[in-house]
């Protein structure tokens, strides 16, 4: 990357919570370098040292593989130094606020957190306390930020305009935060964005958000350029949402049959993790011809880069934390 690009700014904040606060031209600029760090992820040489001397803590009150390994990935080849809180190691076990953590992980100066945390505006309550700079990977049911952005890269390679695109996001929108982070951004960037899920699993609130809303995930899909899959959330429910998973899969598992009301060559995303046999099925999920999950991953660890990077700039410009 080059000096006059690095000192370019990005985000108008200072964190990152949501996608519902960002505009077309901060999602745009975030994309674009984030294929510049795709770039640099298929290099030998994977490495740049834009966060030497940095601090970057993931702080992570919920069970994470993919969003953890890609942030922790993602600061070591910008050259930070990572540090993973893992809660069930941590005094949060013993008892200890999300405050209490947060402020005595304040004093240890890092210049970056990552949170993931099962109440919805955790992330942003810690914004207001800290001062680092704080990034949203997932607050409850609300959003998941990195995970809109590093699906947008997805597509974007693929397909180019948003404009010209029709997403179906299906499954347990209610309690998917992956689902309202994509509704903005899709939204925002021009997609028509269609939500395809059994009424029980439909939030109360889904006709605020302007979308198309199926209850039939035949008539959902048909003629969709990318059907987005999301994971059912049992450990969000608090209650009896579907009869049985096997119910389930029979009328909302994207399987071949459902796919083809599709628009021909429709692609398949999932955030994952996946239950297979439940909202998909593994002949859909590994077929490397229709399915992005992988790249999904891939994808993950540049935007995550990107993210940092775009951080670090505004960390530069306010001379914060600054050598
Ligand atoms: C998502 C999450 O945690 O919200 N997963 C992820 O970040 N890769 C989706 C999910 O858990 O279903």
């Amino acid at each position: 990357m080059s000096p006059a690009a690095a000192a370019t700014p990005i985000l108008k904040a200072s964190h990152l919570l949501g996608i519902e606060g960002l505009s077309v031209g901060e999602i745009t600029a975030l994309l674009d370098l984030g294929d510049e760090y795709v770039a640099l992820g298929r290099a030998k040489e994977k490495k740049s040292p834009l966060l030497k001397g940095r601090t970057v803590i993931n702080l992570f009150f919920e069970a994470s593989t993919r969003t953890q390994s890609s942030f922790e990935l993602a600061g070591k080849r910008l050259g930070a130094d990572v540090m993973n809180m893992s809660v069930r190691t941590s005094s949060v076990s013993k008892g200890e606020t999300l405050i209490d953590t947060a402020t005595t992980l304040n004093a240890m100066r890092p210049d970056i957190l990552i949170v993931r945390h099962q109440d919805s505006g955790a992330a942003e309550m810690l914004a207001r306390k800290l001062d680092c700079c704080v990034v949203n990977a997932g607050d409850g049911s609300h959003e998941h930020p990195t995970q809109a952005l590093l699906d947008a890269l997805t597509i974007r390679r693929r397909r180019r305009s948003f404009e010209e695109l029709t997403v179906a996001i299906c499954g347990d929108v209610a309690h998917s935060r992956v689902a309202r982070s994509n509704i903005h951004l899709l939204s925002k960037m021009g997609a028509r964005v269609r939500l395809v899920a059994p009424r029980t699993l439909l939030p109360a609130d889904a006709a605020r958000f302007g979308v198309e809303i199926f209850t039939d995930m035949r008539e959902g899909l048909k003629g969709v350029d990318i059907v987005m899959m999301l994971r059912l959330q049992t450990e969000r429910m608090t209650g009896a949402f579907i009869p049985s998973m096997r119910e389930y899969f029979r009328f909302w598992g994207l399987d071949r049959e459902k796919l083809a009301y599709a628009k021909p060559g429709a692609l398949v995303m999932h955030p994952g993790p996946m239950n297979r046999g439940v909202e998909i099925d593994s002949a859909v999920a590994d077929d490397i011809e229709v399915s992005l999950i992988h790249e999904q991953v891939e994808m993950g660890v540049a935007i995550r880069m990107a993210v940092l990077d775009a951080l670090s700039r505004g960390l530069a410009q306010q001379g914060r934390n600054t050598p």
